[in-house]
Protein backbone atom coordinates (compact mmCIF):
# COMPACT_ATOMS: atom_id res chain seq x y z
CA UNK A 1 0.00 0.00 0.00
CA UNK A 2 1.52 3.09 -1.15
CA UNK A 3 1.85 5.85 1.64
CA UNK A 4 2.62 9.48 1.41
CA UNK A 5 4.26 11.64 4.08
CA UNK A 6 3.49 15.32 4.39
CA UNK A 7 6.17 17.00 5.77
CA UNK A 8 8.38 20.43 6.62
CA UNK A 9 4.77 21.70 7.58
CA UNK A 10 4.94 25.22 9.37
CA UNK A 11 1.64 24.86 11.49
CA UNK A 12 -0.67 22.23 11.93
CA UNK A 13 -4.30 22.58 12.49
CA UNK A 14 -5.83 19.94 13.27
CA UNK A 15 -9.43 21.11 15.17
CA UNK A 16 -8.18 18.28 17.84
CA UNK A 17 -7.58 20.99 20.64
CA UNK A 18 -5.18 19.57 23.12
CA UNK A 19 -6.09 19.16 27.00
CA UNK A 20 -3.73 21.79 27.47
CA UNK A 21 -5.61 23.92 25.57
CA UNK A 22 -4.02 25.71 22.80
CA UNK A 23 -6.94 27.30 21.21
CA UNK A 24 -9.55 25.37 19.58
CA UNK A 25 -7.78 24.64 16.34
CA UNK A 26 -5.20 22.11 18.16
CA UNK A 27 -1.90 23.73 16.24
CA UNK A 28 0.67 21.69 16.50
CA UNK A 29 4.65 22.96 14.98
CA UNK A 30 7.37 20.27 14.31
CA UNK A 31 5.10 17.52 13.34
CA UNK A 32 4.75 15.72 9.95
CA UNK A 33 1.67 13.63 8.86
CA UNK A 34 1.47 10.22 7.45
CA UNK A 35 -1.60 9.45 4.46
CA UNK A 36 -2.30 5.77 3.75
CA UNK A 37 -5.22 4.33 1.34
CA UNK A 38 -6.77 7.97 1.94
CA UNK A 39 -7.00 8.41 5.17
CA UNK A 40 -4.42 10.04 7.69
CA UNK A 41 -2.74 7.40 9.36
CA UNK A 42 -0.23 9.08 12.01
CA UNK A 43 0.80 12.80 13.12
CA UNK A 44 4.08 13.14 15.15
CA UNK A 45 6.98 14.94 15.88
CA UNK A 46 8.78 15.15 12.26
CA UNK A 47 12.03 13.30 13.44
CA UNK A 48 10.21 10.51 14.18
CA UNK A 49 8.59 10.01 10.76
CA UNK A 50 7.96 6.68 9.41
CA UNK A 51 9.48 5.62 6.04
CA UNK A 52 6.84 6.72 3.07
CA UNK A 53 7.42 5.46 -0.70
CA UNK A 54 6.09 9.15 -1.34
CA UNK A 55 6.81 12.74 0.03
CA UNK A 56 5.63 16.39 -0.09
CA UNK A 57 7.72 18.94 1.31
CA UNK A 58 5.37 21.87 2.69
CA UNK A 59 8.05 24.38 2.35
CA UNK A 60 7.09 25.87 5.98
CA UNK A 61 3.61 26.36 4.84
CA UNK A 62 0.73 25.87 7.48
CA UNK A 63 -1.25 22.58 6.62
CA UNK A 64 -5.29 22.68 7.66
CA UNK A 65 -8.37 20.44 7.30
CA UNK A 66 -9.57 20.86 3.74
CA UNK A 67 -12.08 23.56 3.88
CA UNK A 68 -15.77 21.90 4.36
CA UNK A 69 -18.55 24.10 2.53
CA UNK A 70 -21.83 23.05 3.62
CA UNK A 71 -24.04 25.19 1.53
CA UNK A 72 -24.04 25.57 -2.03
CA UNK A 73 -25.78 25.86 -5.12
CA UNK A 74 -23.92 24.46 -7.78
CA UNK A 75 -26.29 23.67 -10.63
CA UNK A 76 -27.77 25.98 -12.39
CA UNK A 77 -27.78 27.72 -16.24
CA UNK A 78 -27.52 31.06 -17.24
CA UNK A 79 -25.97 34.39 -15.51
CA UNK A 80 -27.10 37.04 -13.36
CA UNK A 81 -23.99 39.31 -13.57
CA UNK A 82 -26.62 42.67 -14.50
CA UNK A 83 -28.71 41.60 -11.59
CA UNK A 84 -25.48 42.57 -9.52
CA UNK A 85 -24.47 45.20 -11.17
CA UNK A 86 -28.47 46.87 -11.14
CA UNK A 87 -27.85 45.84 -7.23
CA UNK A 88 -24.79 47.55 -6.65
CA UNK A 89 -26.25 50.43 -8.44
CA UNK A 90 -28.84 50.59 -5.39
CA UNK A 91 -31.52 48.04 -6.58
CA UNK A 92 -32.60 45.61 -3.51
CA UNK A 93 -32.33 41.68 -3.93
CA UNK A 94 -35.08 40.04 -3.23
CA UNK A 95 -34.70 36.43 -4.23
CA UNK A 96 -37.09 36.75 -7.17
CA UNK A 97 -34.19 36.02 -9.90
CA UNK A 98 -34.49 32.52 -8.58
CA UNK A 99 -36.86 32.23 -11.46
CA UNK A 100 -34.56 33.68 -14.14
CA UNK A 101 -32.32 30.92 -12.94
CA UNK A 102 -35.26 28.39 -13.03
CA UNK A 103 -35.95 29.38 -16.79
CA UNK A 104 -32.26 28.98 -18.14
CA UNK A 105 -31.89 25.52 -15.99
CA UNK A 106 -34.66 24.01 -17.23
CA UNK A 107 -33.80 25.01 -21.10
CA UNK A 108 -30.48 23.66 -20.42
CA UNK A 109 -29.04 20.23 -21.35
CA UNK A 110 -27.75 17.30 -18.65
CA UNK A 111 -23.90 18.18 -20.12
CA UNK A 112 -24.18 22.04 -19.51
CA UNK A 113 -25.70 21.33 -16.42
CA UNK A 114 -22.39 18.49 -15.67
CA UNK A 115 -19.59 20.95 -17.01
CA UNK A 116 -20.95 24.36 -14.04
CA UNK A 117 -21.28 21.95 -11.57
CA UNK A 118 -17.39 20.40 -12.49
CA UNK A 119 -16.07 23.81 -13.29
CA UNK A 120 -17.09 25.58 -9.98
CA UNK A 121 -16.54 22.03 -7.99
CA UNK A 122 -13.07 22.34 -9.32
CA UNK A 123 -12.51 25.95 -8.85
CA UNK A 124 -13.60 25.42 -4.96
CA UNK A 125 -11.12 22.61 -4.88
CA UNK A 126 -7.81 24.67 -6.17
CA UNK A 127 -8.95 27.31 -2.85
CA UNK A 128 -9.17 24.42 -0.56
CA UNK A 129 -12.68 22.97 -0.67
CA UNK A 130 -12.39 18.96 -0.13
CA UNK A 131 -16.29 18.47 0.89
CA UNK A 132 -19.07 20.67 -0.47
CA UNK A 133 -22.53 20.33 -0.11
CA UNK A 134 -24.99 21.43 -3.07
CA UNK A 135 -28.64 21.73 -3.68
CA UNK A 136 -30.86 21.33 -6.30
CA UNK A 137 -33.84 24.03 -6.60
CA UNK A 138 -33.17 25.70 -9.34
CA UNK A 139 -35.15 23.28 -11.75
CA UNK A 140 -38.55 23.16 -9.73
CA UNK A 141 -40.08 19.91 -11.74
CA UNK A 142 -40.12 16.67 -10.39
CA UNK A 143 -38.15 15.89 -13.67
CA UNK A 144 -36.01 18.81 -12.98
CA UNK A 145 -35.18 18.76 -9.48
CA UNK A 146 -34.36 14.70 -10.20
CA UNK A 147 -31.90 15.84 -12.63
CA UNK A 148 -30.27 18.39 -10.56
CA UNK A 149 -29.32 15.54 -7.86
CA UNK A 150 -29.00 13.39 -10.24
CA UNK A 151 -25.79 15.10 -11.57
CA UNK A 152 -24.85 17.03 -8.05
CA UNK A 153 -24.52 13.41 -6.73
CA UNK A 154 -21.43 12.64 -9.21
CA UNK A 155 -19.19 15.18 -7.81
CA UNK A 156 -20.47 14.82 -4.06
CA UNK A 157 -22.09 12.65 -1.35
CA UNK A 158 -23.55 16.07 0.38
CA UNK A 159 -26.47 16.60 -1.81
CA UNK A 160 -29.77 18.62 -0.44
CA UNK A 161 -33.20 18.69 -2.38
CA UNK A 162 -34.40 22.43 -1.95
CA UNK A 163 -37.38 22.00 -4.28
CA UNK A 164 -38.98 24.43 -2.09
CA UNK A 165 -36.81 27.46 -3.02
CA UNK A 166 -39.67 29.52 -4.61
CA UNK A 167 -42.62 28.97 -6.01
CA UNK A 168 -42.37 28.36 -9.63
CA UNK A 169 -44.27 30.77 -11.99
CA UNK A 170 -47.14 28.16 -13.11
CA UNK A 171 -48.16 28.05 -9.66
CA UNK A 172 -48.32 31.38 -9.16
CA UNK A 173 -51.10 32.36 -6.53
CA UNK A 174 -51.33 28.59 -5.69
CA UNK A 175 -48.69 28.04 -3.03
CA UNK A 176 -50.79 24.75 -1.46
CA UNK A 177 -50.36 23.24 -4.70
CA UNK A 178 -46.64 23.31 -5.21
CA UNK A 179 -46.24 22.83 -1.49
CA UNK A 180 -48.51 19.45 -2.62
CA UNK A 181 -46.02 18.35 -5.45
CA UNK A 182 -42.86 18.76 -3.44
CA UNK A 183 -44.14 16.81 -0.51
CA UNK A 184 -45.20 14.07 -2.94
CA UNK A 185 -44.10 13.40 -6.97
CA UNK A 186 -41.11 15.94 -6.68
CA UNK A 187 -39.82 14.47 -3.34
CA UNK A 188 -40.58 11.00 -4.49
CA UNK A 189 -38.12 11.53 -7.53
CA UNK A 190 -35.52 13.44 -5.51
CA UNK A 191 -34.76 11.41 -2.45
CA UNK A 192 -32.76 8.61 -3.94
CA UNK A 193 -30.13 11.67 -4.98
CA UNK A 194 -30.68 13.30 -1.65
CA UNK A 195 -29.08 13.56 1.55
CA UNK A 196 -31.09 16.34 2.90
CA UNK A 197 -34.12 18.45 2.83
CA UNK A 198 -34.06 22.08 2.84
CA UNK A 199 -36.91 24.87 2.77
CA UNK A 200 -35.98 28.75 1.85
CA UNK A 201 -38.67 29.97 4.66
CA UNK A 202 -38.43 33.53 4.01
CA UNK A 203 -41.41 36.43 2.94
CA UNK A 204 -41.55 35.68 -0.52
CA UNK A 205 -40.53 32.37 -0.31
CA UNK A 206 -42.27 29.26 1.82
CA UNK A 207 -43.82 29.95 5.21
CA UNK A 208 -43.69 28.28 8.54
CA UNK A 209 -46.37 26.17 7.81
CA UNK A 210 -44.76 24.95 4.32
CA UNK A 211 -41.36 24.70 5.72
CA UNK A 212 -42.64 22.19 8.36
CA UNK A 213 -45.07 20.10 6.04
CA UNK A 214 -41.71 19.86 3.47
CA UNK A 215 -39.65 19.33 6.55
CA UNK A 216 -41.54 16.56 7.98
CA UNK A 217 -42.36 14.45 5.16
CA UNK A 218 -38.58 14.89 3.85
CA UNK A 219 -37.97 13.46 7.43
CA UNK A 220 -40.08 10.84 6.90
CA UNK A 221 -37.98 9.67 3.55
CA UNK A 222 -35.09 9.45 5.43
CA UNK A 223 -33.39 12.74 4.70
CA UNK A 224 -31.66 15.27 7.17
CA UNK A 225 -32.81 18.35 7.82
CA UNK A 226 -31.74 22.18 7.05
CA UNK A 227 -33.38 25.21 6.45
CA UNK A 228 -32.54 28.61 5.06
CA UNK A 229 -34.07 30.85 7.37
CA UNK A 230 -34.14 34.74 8.34
CA UNK A 231 -32.05 35.80 5.50
CA UNK A 232 -33.55 38.97 4.41
CA UNK A 233 -35.94 39.58 7.82
CA UNK A 234 -36.93 38.36 11.12
CA UNK A 235 -38.91 35.07 11.35
CA UNK A 236 -40.04 32.10 12.22
CA UNK A 237 -37.85 29.81 10.30
CA UNK A 238 -34.64 29.53 12.77
CA UNK A 239 -36.43 28.31 15.58
CA UNK A 240 -38.33 26.02 13.62
CA UNK A 241 -35.37 24.22 12.04
CA UNK A 242 -33.90 24.02 16.14
CA UNK A 243 -37.21 22.35 16.96
CA UNK A 244 -37.40 19.98 14.50
CA UNK A 245 -33.69 19.09 14.89
CA UNK A 246 -32.27 20.45 11.31
CA UNK A 247 -28.25 19.92 11.16
CA UNK A 248 -28.11 23.33 10.37
CA UNK A 249 -30.34 26.61 9.40
CA UNK A 250 -28.38 29.06 7.34
CA UNK A 251 -28.12 32.69 6.82
CA UNK A 252 -29.30 34.05 10.64
CA UNK A 253 -28.74 36.88 9.17
CA UNK A 254 -31.76 38.79 11.16
CA UNK A 255 -31.89 37.15 14.56
CA UNK A 256 -34.26 37.57 17.88
CA UNK A 257 -32.63 36.83 21.35
CA UNK A 258 -35.46 33.79 21.41
CA UNK A 259 -34.05 32.28 17.80
CA UNK A 260 -30.45 32.67 19.61
CA UNK A 261 -31.26 31.52 22.38
CA UNK A 262 -32.77 28.48 21.06
CA UNK A 263 -29.67 27.50 18.65
CA UNK A 264 -27.75 27.85 21.58
CA UNK A 265 -29.66 25.76 24.01
CA UNK A 266 -29.66 23.14 21.06
CA UNK A 267 -25.61 23.32 21.22
CA UNK A 268 -25.51 22.72 25.04
CA UNK A 269 -28.15 20.22 24.90
CA UNK A 270 -26.08 17.71 23.09
CA UNK A 271 -22.93 18.34 24.56
CA UNK A 272 -21.21 19.11 21.56
CA UNK A 273 -20.79 23.25 22.41
CA UNK A 274 -18.59 24.24 19.75
CA UNK A 275 -18.13 28.10 19.85
CA UNK A 276 -15.27 28.01 20.63
CA UNK A 277 -14.35 24.69 19.02
CA UNK A 278 -14.32 22.57 22.23
CA UNK A 279 -15.92 19.24 22.06
CA UNK A 280 -17.32 17.64 25.45
CA UNK A 281 -19.50 14.79 23.28
CA UNK A 282 -19.61 12.61 20.57
CA UNK A 283 -22.90 13.51 19.59
CA UNK A 284 -23.69 16.38 16.83
CA UNK A 285 -27.73 16.66 17.58
CA UNK A 286 -27.48 20.36 17.41
CA UNK A 287 -28.48 22.75 15.40
CA UNK A 288 -25.64 24.71 13.58
CA UNK A 289 -26.07 28.49 12.58
CA UNK A 290 -24.37 28.88 9.05
CA UNK A 291 -23.29 32.03 8.29
CA UNK A 292 -22.91 33.06 4.46
CA UNK A 293 -21.37 36.41 4.26
CA UNK A 294 -20.64 36.12 0.84
CA UNK A 295 -24.30 36.55 0.18
CA UNK A 296 -24.61 39.63 2.48
CA UNK A 297 -21.61 41.27 0.38
CA UNK A 298 -22.93 40.26 -2.83
CA UNK A 299 -26.41 41.79 -1.72
CA UNK A 300 -24.72 44.57 -0.25
CA UNK A 301 -26.91 43.75 3.05
CA UNK A 302 -25.65 43.93 6.23
CA UNK A 303 -23.86 41.10 7.60
CA UNK A 304 -25.21 38.67 10.69
CA UNK A 305 -23.64 39.03 13.97
CA UNK A 306 -21.51 36.34 14.19
CA UNK A 307 -19.70 37.81 17.42
CA UNK A 308 -23.57 37.47 19.04
CA UNK A 309 -23.83 33.89 18.46
CA UNK A 310 -20.42 32.67 19.08
CA UNK A 311 -20.76 34.54 22.68
CA UNK A 312 -24.02 32.96 23.75
CA UNK A 313 -22.73 29.30 22.50
CA UNK A 314 -23.74 28.38 19.39
CA UNK A 315 -22.04 26.65 17.12
CA UNK A 316 -21.21 28.92 14.01
CA UNK A 317 -20.22 27.83 10.20
CA UNK A 318 -19.08 29.26 7.65
CA UNK A 319 -19.87 28.44 3.87
CA UNK A 320 -20.31 30.24 0.34
CA UNK A 321 -23.79 29.97 -0.56
CA UNK A 322 -22.09 29.95 -4.12
CA UNK A 323 -24.89 31.07 -6.53
CA UNK A 324 -25.52 32.71 -9.49
CA UNK A 325 -28.12 35.16 -7.80
CA UNK A 326 -26.76 36.11 -4.19
CA UNK A 327 -23.27 34.98 -3.60
CA UNK A 328 -21.15 34.04 -6.91
CA UNK A 329 -18.16 33.52 -5.20
CA UNK A 330 -16.89 29.80 -4.78
CA UNK A 331 -14.04 31.03 -2.43
CA UNK A 332 -13.77 30.03 0.83
CA UNK A 333 -10.89 31.89 1.51
CA UNK A 334 -12.95 34.89 1.18
CA UNK A 335 -15.72 34.03 3.31
CA UNK A 336 -13.40 33.40 6.00
CA UNK A 337 -11.70 36.97 5.45
CA UNK A 338 -15.14 38.91 5.45
CA UNK A 339 -15.94 37.03 8.64
CA UNK A 340 -13.11 38.30 10.35
CA UNK A 341 -13.26 41.76 8.89
CA UNK A 342 -16.42 42.06 8.95
CA UNK A 343 -18.46 39.73 11.02
CA UNK A 344 -15.80 40.17 14.17
CA UNK A 345 -14.65 36.67 14.01
CA UNK A 346 -11.23 35.97 15.02
CA UNK A 347 -9.20 33.87 12.22
CA UNK A 348 -9.20 31.15 14.55
CA UNK A 349 -13.00 31.23 14.91
CA UNK A 350 -13.43 31.88 10.86
CA UNK A 351 -11.03 28.91 10.46
CA UNK A 352 -12.58 26.25 12.61
CA UNK A 353 -16.13 27.58 11.03
CA UNK A 354 -14.86 27.13 7.66
CA UNK A 355 -13.39 23.36 8.33
CA UNK A 356 -14.91 21.87 11.80
CA UNK A 357 -18.07 24.04 11.58
CA UNK A 358 -19.12 23.25 8.55
CA UNK A 359 -18.43 19.29 9.13
CA UNK A 360 -20.97 20.07 12.20
CA UNK A 361 -23.31 21.48 9.83
CA UNK A 362 -23.19 17.90 7.55
CA UNK A 363 -23.10 15.71 11.13
CA UNK A 364 -19.95 14.51 9.83
CA UNK A 365 -17.10 13.26 12.01
CA UNK A 366 -14.09 12.15 9.04
CA UNK A 367 -13.47 15.67 7.36
CA UNK A 368 -12.99 19.08 9.15
CA UNK A 369 -10.33 17.85 11.52
CA UNK A 370 -6.92 16.09 10.99
CA UNK A 371 -6.35 13.43 13.14
CA UNK A 372 -5.76 9.69 12.48
CA UNK A 373 -8.46 7.59 11.17
CA UNK A 374 -10.23 10.78 9.00
CA UNK A 375 -10.00 10.83 5.07
CA UNK A 376 -6.62 12.82 4.08
CA UNK A 377 -8.73 16.16 3.14
CA UNK A 378 -5.98 18.67 3.75
CA UNK A 379 -4.64 21.80 1.97
CA UNK A 380 -1.19 23.61 2.55
CA UNK A 381 -0.80 27.24 2.20
CA UNK A 382 1.99 29.31 0.77
CA UNK A 383 1.87 31.50 4.31
CA UNK A 384 3.41 30.77 7.88
CA UNK A 385 -0.14 30.30 9.46
CA UNK A 386 -3.38 30.18 9.18
CA UNK A 387 -3.52 34.03 10.44
CA UNK A 388 -2.62 34.13 6.71
CA UNK A 389 -5.80 33.18 5.33
CA UNK A 390 -7.98 36.83 6.22
CA UNK A 391 -4.31 39.02 6.74
CA UNK A 392 -3.98 38.22 2.95
CA UNK A 393 -7.48 38.82 1.45
CA UNK A 394 -7.60 37.68 -2.23
CA UNK A 395 -4.63 36.19 -2.40
CA UNK A 396 -4.06 32.53 -4.18
CA UNK A 397 -2.54 31.28 -0.98
CA UNK A 398 -3.76 27.20 -1.47
CA UNK A 399 -0.60 25.61 -2.86
CA UNK A 400 -1.72 22.20 -2.71
CA UNK A 401 -4.83 19.87 -1.87
CA UNK A 402 -5.04 16.06 -1.17
CA UNK A 403 -8.44 14.73 -1.44
CA UNK A 404 -8.97 11.55 0.08
CA UNK A 405 -4.96 11.50 -0.04
CA UNK A 406 -4.35 11.86 -3.76
CA UNK A 407 -2.54 15.75 -4.51
CA UNK A 408 -4.88 17.31 -7.13
CA UNK A 409 -1.30 18.48 -8.60
CA UNK A 410 0.26 21.93 -8.51
CA UNK A 411 -3.21 23.98 -8.43
O1 LIG B 1 -29.14 31.15 -0.46
N1 LIG B 1 -31.97 32.39 -0.40
C1 LIG B 1 -32.27 31.59 -1.26
N2 LIG B 1 -31.44 31.04 -2.15
C2 LIG B 1 -30.18 31.56 -2.50
C3 LIG B 1 -30.28 32.62 -3.51
C4 LIG B 1 -30.53 32.08 -4.80
C5 LIG B 1 -30.61 33.07 -5.91
O2 LIG B 1 -30.73 34.31 -5.73
O3 LIG B 1 -30.55 32.55 -7.03
C6 LIG B 1 -29.41 32.01 -1.27
O4 LIG B 1 -29.06 33.18 -1.12
FE1 LIG C 1 -28.53 29.32 -0.33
Amino acid sequence: MSSLLVDNIGELVTNVPAAGGDGPLGLRRGVALLVEAGRVVWIGPARYAPAADRRIDAEGGAVLPGFVDSHAHLVFAGDRAAEFAARMAGEPYTGGGIRTTVGATRAASDDDLRDTVHRLRDEAMRQGTTTMEIKSGYGLTVVDEARSLRIAAEVTAETTFLGAHVVPAEYAGRPDDYVGLVCGPMLTAAAPYARWVDVFCERGAFDADHARAILTVGQSAGLGLRLHANQLGPGPGVRLGVELGAASVDHCTHLSDADVNALADSATADGSTAGDGSTSGDRQAGTVATLLPGAEFSTRSPYPDARRLLDAGVTVALATDCNPGSSYTSSMPFCVALAVREMRMTPAEAVWAATAGGARALRRTDVGVLRPGVRADLMILDAPSHLHLAYRPGVPLVRQVLHNGVPQCRL
